[in-house]
Order: C-alpha cells, then structure tokens, then sequence
C-alpha cells in the first residue's frame, strides 16, 4: 500500500475530502449513539508537539481511544529529538514502531524532512505554513449546518498565517470563493496565493470583504512564535476586529469560525464569538470527529 500523508489539503482530491467529510458526520453519529467503532484496534499514533496544544492534542487522544488505538504524546524535552537527534534518524526509529505519526511544529520545512525518512503516514497538526486539520473540522461543520460550500463566498479577516493558508487551499479543493482582507505587511504567501488567484479577492478594507459573505472567519493576530511581535501587530490590526458592525454586512445567515484559542476583544468582539452567528463550539469539536475519519483512511487505506 502507497503510504498516504496529510501534511496539505492538497495531498487528498476534492472527492476524497468531501468523502472524508461525509465519514467524519457518520462517525459523529456512531458516537453520540453510542455504536463502537474500532477499526483501529491495536493501533498506534505518536503525536510530537513542538508548540502548545489543546484541541489538536485531544482530539487526536481522545479519537485514537475511541477508534480502539492507543496516542502517544511525545514532548521534545522528554525524547532525543529535543536534545538534537537529528529529524531523519527520529523519524526513521519513532515511525519503526507506530502506525502514523502526528506532528505540530514550527517551520514546514521540518515537517517535510521528517516526512521524507517516515515509513508511515504523517499528519500535520499544525506548522507555521499551514492547518490542515482545522479545515477538516470547519468545512465539517459547515456542511453540517449548511450543505455543500460548493459556490459559496468566504471571508478571512487578520493575518496571511498558517489558517489563511490553509483556507486558500481550502477554496481550491471545495471549489467556494475566498475574500481576504489583511493588512498590507502581513500578506499570505505570494506562491499560495497564486495557486488559487482565481478563486481569491485581496482587499485590505474590512468592510469591503465581509460584504454579502456566507462565512466569516478570522483567527488571532499573533501566532505562536510570534509572541514577541504582540504589541506592533495589535496596532497594525486595529481596523481588523471582527464585530457586530462587520458581521451585519455579510448576509443575515453568515456563520463565523474561529479555530480557537480566541482573544476576546482583539480579532473578534465576545458579541460576536459569543453570538448567535457564531459556531465556535461545533467546529472545535469536529476536530475529534474529521480527525478519527482521517486517522482511518490513512491508517487503513479506506476512505
Ligand atoms: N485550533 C487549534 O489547533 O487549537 P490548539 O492549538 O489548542 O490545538
Ligand atoms: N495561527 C494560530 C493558530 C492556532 C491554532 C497559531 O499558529 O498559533
């Protein structure tokens, strides 16, 4: 069997998404049930988490126990990795050893490398170039609450980050369009943009943007790793909160997402978080639901 990685959107089809998506709400439905579903029984994930987590670590915990596998949390000041061994030999030994391996690190570029040595699929649970997983989970709950995005109009509100990315790849493979509007320093990547220009609008206005959209998302405006910018960008981002007054320019049924964790009162007001458009809960708990269909059709091959 070909080994299947998920470092990208772009590494599945548009089918293959939409049919995960569809496995993710069955799964969902298996669960609140109370049908087990164990086709991973004896199976085992290694999750190395090189910045901070809380949905991404338990969803994937808790998914992995509930499909009947085992995760193994790996820190890298607990394993040789944080101590310099190199990412090919770590990835050569840990991927010996375990049936997929999920990653969250800094530089995508690190990712890729250990990729390259891995004799199992490997996840990208979030690096600073993309998050895959998390538009697993949003366009799961969209098409919950909503039906296909096919056609549909999205707006990114803040910073061209790893979440920004993620959903110009997003409009690629589920065919919608992406209005972004950003300020002029923090721009996403020119050859990600590129790859889906004809599905993008690019503004720095706001309001502009979030006119007549379906969806409005936005996400913090300092990453992690970028801690020490926090006081410049809550300067430059100033015209960039996500309020009540952007939101009533979007249609009536536009929903809001936020992969979380929010700041109140910097990117999105609780007005709006905490409101009636928004569907923050829903899309941070089908982490653990698009992330069991994940784990199987890589582990399993089945999609
Ligand atoms: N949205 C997300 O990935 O959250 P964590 O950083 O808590 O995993
Ligand atoms: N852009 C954020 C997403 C956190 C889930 C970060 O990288 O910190």
């Amino acid at each position: 069997m070909t080994i299947r990685h998920f470092l990208s959107l772009l590494d599945l089809s548009g089918d293959e998404l939409r049919s995960l998506i569809k496995h993710a709400i069955d799964v969902k439905k298996k669960l609140r049930s109370g049908i087990t579903h164990t086709p991973l029984n004896g199976k085992v994930l290694a999750m190395i988490f090189e910045k901070s987590s809380t949905r991404t670590r338990v969803s994937f915990e808790s998914g992995m126990s509930q499909l009947g596998g085992h995760a193994m949390f790996l820190s890298p000041r607990d394993i040789q990795l944080g101590r310099g061994e190199p990412l090919d030999d770590s990835a050569r030994v840990i991927s010996s050893m375990v049936d997929a391996i999920m990653i969250r690190t800094f530089g995508h570029d690190r990712l890729e490398e250990f990729t390259a040595s891995s004799a199992v699929p490997i996840i990208n649970g979030l690096t600073d170039k993309l998050h895959p997983c998390q538009l697993l989970a949003d366009m799961q709950t969209w098409f919950e609450l909503r039906g296909d995005i096919k056609g549909a109009t999205v707006t990114w509100v803040g910073d061209g980050n790893n979440m920004c990315h993620s959903y110009i790849n997003a409009a690629k493979q589920f065919d919608f369009h992406l209005n972004i509007a950003c300020p002029v320093n923090y721009l996403p990547d020119q050859d990600i943009l590129a790859s889906a220009s004809d599905r993008i609008t690019m503004t720095h206005q706001l309001e502009e943007a979030v006119e007549n959209s379906d969806l409005v998302v936005t996400d913090v405006w300092a990453s992690m790793g970028q801690e020490q910018e926090q006081q410049t960008r809550l300067a430059e981002f100033s015209e960039f909160q996500v309020n009540q007054q952007a939101m009533r320019l979007a249609h009536k049924d536009a929903l809001f997402m936020h992969c979380l964790p929010a700041h109140r009162g910097e990117e999105v007001t609780a007005e709006v978080i905490d409101g009636h458009q928004s569907v923050v809960w829903q899309e941070a708990e089908n982490r653990l639901h698009a992330q069991k269909a994940l784990l199987e059709f890589l582990i399993t091959g089945l999609d």
